[in-house]
């Protein structure tokens, strides 16, 4: 059993990470910013409300865990965000003050690559448009990475770049996964939510590094 932080609980993918933490008999701590959108109740689930940008928000609440499972995402839209920029960095400083180590994070495919040269001029195209769609968002994420990676060392951060969600249970299948930006091989692929909250969880309670301070792209072959 451990002690572990959801942040972005009420998402969809937060929602199945605080489920199966419970199911497995982990204690589950919900840190949200509306406490009142959390459907789960349980007796080993603690619900707060935090600010995910405010360290002295979450530090209170990240003493006596574990490990941080960070599902906080937002939706596609035009304006440039500071969403992951900012909150990692006050994420990681309560961390820090909690003398917490283990985090994981979703993050995105192919946020800081090129269009791989595999391709066919169609799915180049269609990939170019859909980066290009998503650029507000991808350019924030990238400096999250950027972050973690150049001042980050002394925490083992995983950040888990699934393909594209499907809003299901865990399907069974392997978990195909490799570092880097993007799943080689799988860009036709999707990934359930279940599946990434199986892995995110895995991350944080195996014992070994595997996947420290690693970028992970992973999905499931269809
Ligand atoms: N869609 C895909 O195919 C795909 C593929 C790869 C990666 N991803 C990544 O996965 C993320 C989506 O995951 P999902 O579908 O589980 O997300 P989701 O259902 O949209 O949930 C997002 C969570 O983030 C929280 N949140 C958003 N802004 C916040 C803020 N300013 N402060 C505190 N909490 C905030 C939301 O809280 P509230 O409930 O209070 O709003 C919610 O708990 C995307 O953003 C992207 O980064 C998506």
């Amino acid at each position: 059993m451990i002690r572990v932080a959801v942040l972005g609980a009420t998402g969809q993918t937060g929602t199945r990470v605080v489920q199966q933490a419970l199911d497995a008999g982990h204690a589950v701590k919900a840190l949200v910013r509306s406490p009142e959108k959390m459907s789960i109740k349980h007796e080993r689930l603690q619900i707060e409300k935090v600010n995910i940008f405010d360290t002295s928000s979450m530090l209170p609440h990240f003493k006596d865990t574990d490990a941080i499972v960070h599902c906080v995402g937002v939706n596609v839209q035009w304006n440039p965000t500071t969403l992951f920029s900012d909150s990692i960095k006050a994420i990681v400083e309560a961390m820090r003050g909690a003398q917490i180590k283990k985090i994981a994070i979703l993050s995105l495919q192919l946020s800081d690559a090129k269009i791989s040269e595999e391709f066919g001029w169609l799915m180049k195209w269609a990939f170019s448009l859909f980066f290009w769609f998503i650029k507000p968002i991808t350019d924030d994420v990238v400096k999250m990475e950027h972050y973690l990676q150049g001042e980050c060392d002394d925490l083992e951060w995983t950040a888990v770049k699934p393909v594209q969600l499907v809003n299901k249970p865990p399907s069974g299948k392997i978990i195909h996964h490799n570092e880097g930006q993007y799943l080689e091989g799988g860009q036709n692929w999707t990934i359930s939510r279940g599946d990434v909250a199986k892995f995110m969880l895995q991350v944080v309670t195996s014992k070994d590094k595997e996947f420290a301070n690693k970028l992970i792209s992973m999905g499931t072959k269809d």
